[in-house]
Formats: structure tokens, C-alpha cells, sequence
């Protein structure tokens, strides 16, 4: 074949991509663990682990051993822990009060993970569906409605014994109208001016939380007058531009960090909120996210670790600063090992 006709492009991109070394000089993200946050899931008692079946290689810790695991993931360089607590169901009630409740097993862990590892970032869920026998993230009238300001004055009290065991970030995930500033004048009035307030800015009503909630048994119950699912307070997943409603009223009520969440669904909306706002931006790659790797993975269809440095880097890309990830130690391992 004569190929001394052939048009000779000046632009080549290629040029950047031919060799390993030069693709890592014009690599645009770089994800390093310590962006990471690995979520733990909580239970009463010493030396028990739980397996949680849809989330492969996460269980329910006693409080020594998520210290133990807390610990390990430092090393590893993920320092920061989002706290879920799996209450006794005998401590479940429809006014969610155990949330309330000094003593009760979030607040045991954050002093115990504060003791015990004090380098670590310690951030705690606000919300009531740990803690309510209806499985909702709000108090709920006897019509069945999702009642907002009862339910963000008690997520205010909630947030203050979280401080006072020691939390650097409390995180409101139950999506009520004004929480963030609610949060912010009982921080201050109890004198935690410095505990960090990471909004679930925009938290869609999604099907991808299924795992999560097995882990902490935490669904909408099958009862008359309890909503099937949170679709009236967690947003729409067709809505893009209510996402910049919610995220400029965290920013008036004082939100030190804005949350999306899912994550990979959702990039689009990570990206917007990045372009409209300097805060930093944090995402949640979910449980369902998570699961469907790992089981694809189980099944011989993908490749587990190039799967998920592909997708927690594109979380990045979109703008993320901040990762919320249930593979935050297999990144930290990958990474050591490879330098991803
Ligand atoms: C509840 C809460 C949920 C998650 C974090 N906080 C579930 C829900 O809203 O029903 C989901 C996390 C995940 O799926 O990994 N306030």
C-alpha cells in the first residue's frame, strides 16, 4: 500500500498517551486515600463482627473493633470514619428518642474512636432512621406526614451530645428544610463552634441505599399511615436545578461542606455544585454503587479493581473533594501497591 499520500494530522493527542510515564505527567486527577472516607457500621457488645450479606467485606464492628479496623485504615492513610449506628430493636420506638440519649451507641464509639485513635477525622450521621421503629429519617404524624421542624429540633439536640462525645463533623443526611442553620445555632449556643457541619446538600430518593439499609435494618416499615418510601423530603432523581436551590440555602445556613448523594448517577449534579460554589464538595458512592461491583465481580463479568478506580476517579473528576466509599481500603491498598 502506497502511503506517501496519507494526510499527516499536526495535532496528535496520542502523543501524550504513548508511554506510562507520560500519561502520569498529564493525568489530571489524582485521588489520594486521605480524600477517602471509609463508613462504619456500628453494634453493641465486645469482639462481634456481623457480616452484612450486599456489602462484601463490610460488617457491624463492637466499638473495639471498629477501633481495631480505624486504626489499620490510618495506616493505610484513610483517616476519616462516617459513623452508622445499627440500634437493638428493642431500642427502636416511633419518636426515635434513643437518638437523643447521651449514652447510646453512637456517642460510646465517638468517645471510644476518640480516645483510641485521635488522629482520626470522626464524622457522625445525623439523622432519626437508626433509632425509629417506622424507619423513617423524620418524626411522623398520625397522618402519616414527615413532620420537618419537630423533627430538626431534635436533630439540633442530636447533634450537640455528638459534639459533646467528641465529633469533628456532624453530617445531616435526613434532608429537612433549615437543619443546617438549626445545627449550626445549637452548636454554638452549647459552645462547639468548632465542630464542622457536612450538609447532605442534595440526597436523592434512590434505589441504590438498599444495602445500607439492610445493614442497618433501617427501611420504611409496611405499617398504615408510614410512607413507603422518603420521596417527600430526599430529591427527585429528574432534578438537576434543585440541587443549586439546596445548595445555595446550605451555604446561607452555614455549611462547612456540601454532600451529593449517589455519587456515579449523579455526577452531573457534582460538577454543577462544583461550578457554583468554592466550598468543598464531597460525594457518596453509596451501597448499592458499591455492591453492584462487587457482585459483577463475584460473577467472573468485571474487574473489581479497575471497576472501582475507574469510578472513584471519575467521582473526583466530576469535582468531588471528598469520597464517601465502602472500597476506601481497597483504594488505600491498591494505591500503596501500584500508585494508582
Ligand atoms: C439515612 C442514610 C442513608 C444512607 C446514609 N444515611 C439511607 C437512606 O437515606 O435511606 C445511605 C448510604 C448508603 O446507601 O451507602 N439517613
Amino acid at each position: 500500500m502506497d502511503t506517501s499520500n496519507l494526510p499527516r494530522p499536526i495535532r496528535r493527542p496520542r502523543r501524550l498517551r504513548r508511554t506510562a510515564a507520560i500519561r502520569g505527567l498529564v493525568r489530571e486527577t489524582h485521588l489520594t486515600p486521605q480524600r477517602l472516607v471509609l463508613p462504619l457500621f456500628l453494634t453493641g457488645g465486645t469482639n462481634v463482627s456481623i457480616p452484612i450479606d450486599a456489602m462484601p467485606g463490610h460488617a457491624r464492628l463492637s466499638v473495639d473493633k471498629a477501633i481495631d479496623l480505624a486504626k489499620k485504615a490510618c495506616e493505610l492513610g484513610v483517616k476519616s470514619f462516617d459513623l452508622f449506628p445499627a440500634i437493638d430493636p428493642k431500642k427502636k420506638t416511633d419518636d426515635a428518642k434513643e437518638a437523643v440519649n447521651p449514652d447510646n451507641l453512637l456517642c460510646e464509639a465517638v468517645r471510644g474512636l476518640r480516645e483510641a485513635v485521635p488522629q482520626a477525622c470522626l464524622i457522625t450521621d445525623i439523622a432519626l432512621d437508626p433509632y425509629s421503629s417506622m424507619g423513617h429519617d423524620g418524626l411522623i404524624s398520625e397522618k402519616g406526614e414527615i413532620l420537618n421542624d419537630e423533627t430538626v429540633n431534635m436533630l439540633a439536640e442530636m447533634a450537640v451530645i455528638h459534639a459533646q462525645a467528641g465529633t469533628d463533623i456532624v453530617s445531616p443526611s435526613d434532608m429537612m428544610d433549615g437543619r443546617v442553620e438549626a445545627l449550626r445555632d445549637a452548636l454554638d449556643e452549647a459552645n462547639h463552634h468548632n465542630v464542622a457541619i457536612l450538609s447532605y446538600t442534595a440526597k436523592y430518593a434512590s434505589a441504590f441505599y438498599g444495602p445500607f439499609r439492610e445493614a442497618l435494618d433501617s427501611a420504611p416499615v409496611d405499617a398504615p399511615n408510614v410512607p413507603k418510601d422518603k420521596a417527600t423530603y430526599q430529591m427527585d432523581p429528574a432534578n438537576a436545578r434543585e440541587a443549586i436551590v439546596e445548595a445555595l440555602l446550605d451555604e446561607a445556613e452555614a455549611a462547612d461542606i456540601m454532600m451529593v448523594k449517589p455519587a456515579l448517577p449523579y455526577l452531573d449534579v457534582i460538577a454543577r455544585l462544583r461550578s457554583i460554589s468554592s466550598l468543598p464538595i464531597a460525594a457518596y458512592h453509596v451501597s448499592g454503587e458499591y455492591a453492584m461491583i462487587k457482585a459483577a465481580a463475584k460473577l467472573g463479568w468485571l474487574e473489581e479493581e479497575r471497576c472501582m478506580i475507574e469510578t472513584l476517579t471519575s467521582i473526583a473528576r466530576a469535582g468531588a473533594d471528598i469520597i464517601f466509599t465502602y472500597a476506601a481500603l481497597d483504594y488505600a491498598k491498591w494505591y500503596r501497591a501500584n500508585g494508582v
